[in-house]
């Protein structure tokens, strides 16, 4: 795969992406909207690659936002069609990847760059990280699910007063609100994430993909997440992950997932 905004590496079962544009401290254009999109498609499609880890190029940034300078002239139509085709095409499509994403946070995550880290499945952060979303102050308000993921982990009084004062909040407050799992050091940030990489890679990846499946119709508008967790509870039973993880702890032994 051949990309000119980010870095795609694999290592045996992990995939790291990353943004590169640090100039631009990784600010999100089309094309890198794009070209994630692909990256993600590629990755969820490859059998071997079993957690993804998403971060950003350089000590300063993970994404400082959308790329303002591109939308900047835009109208009441454009505007509409950025947001949902930025939604459609790398948040709602990252968040349902059934190959677990994780967002390494190295630094300011602001605008679409929080929300992108919002759509992973779970975040860690360096501690120099700055987490908010600035957009009231541009006189637009978050446009790629940031009024709703942002709500559904810090609660609705935390996002409301983060998207009304459009400050941004250190790493230790964003992990004390739930925006992020763990925070260390920057140097300890990327081994931090391929010690949970690898725990999750000790465990049926058919059964994260359904697990991240019911998780998620928890927050899906007219469906029963309950329900949900009972037909992707039964569709485990079927998988050859379920015969040998149950034969595997009958047996004493650990066991081996294809
Ligand atoms: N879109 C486009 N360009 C951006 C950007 C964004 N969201 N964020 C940063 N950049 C660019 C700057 O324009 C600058 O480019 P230049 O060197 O060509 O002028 C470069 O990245 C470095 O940014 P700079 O502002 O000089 O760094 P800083 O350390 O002084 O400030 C921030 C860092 C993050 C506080 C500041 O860049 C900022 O406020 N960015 C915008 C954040 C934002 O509002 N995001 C939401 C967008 S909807």
């Amino acid at each position: 795969m051949n990309f000119e905004n980010i870095i795609v590496e694999k290592n045996n079962s992990l995939a790291k992406v990353t943004i590169n544009r640090p100039k631009k401290l990784n600010a999100l254009n089309k094309a890198t909207i794009e070209e994630l999109h692909n990256a993600f498609k590629s990755l969820e499609e490859d059998a071997a690659v079993r957690v993804i880890l998403l971060t950003g190029s350089g000590d300063k940034a993970f994404v400082a936002g959308a790329d303002i300078s591109e939308f900047a002239h835009f109208s009441v139509d454009e505007g509409a069609t950025l947001a949902r085709a930025g939604q459609e095409m790398l948040f709602d499509f990252v968040e349902n990847l059934s190959t677990p994403v994780i967002a390494v946070v190295n630094g300011f995550a602001l605008g679409g760059g929080l929300e992108l880290a919002m759509a992973c499945h779970f975040r860690i952060a360096s501690d120099n990280a700055k987490m908010g979303l600035p957009e009231v102050s541009l006189g637009v308000i978050p446009g790629y699910g940031g009024t709703q993921r942002l709500p559904q982990l810090v609660g609705k009084g935390k996002a409301m007063e983060m998207i009304m004062t459009a400050g941004m909040i250190a790493a230790e407050e964003a992990k004390n609100c739930g925006l992020v799992n763990y925070v260390t050091t920057q140097e300890e940030l990327l081994p931090l994430a391929e010690k949970i990489a690898s725990k999750i890679m000790r465990n049926s990846s058919t059964a994260i993909s359904e697990a991240i499946r019911a998780i998620n119709a928890n927050f899906e508008d007219g469906v029963n997440g309950f329900e949900a967790e009972i037909e992707a509870f039964g569709e485990c039973f079927g998988t050859d992950d379920f015969k040998e993880g149950t034969t595997a702890f009958l047996e004493k032994r650990k066991p081996n997932f294809s």
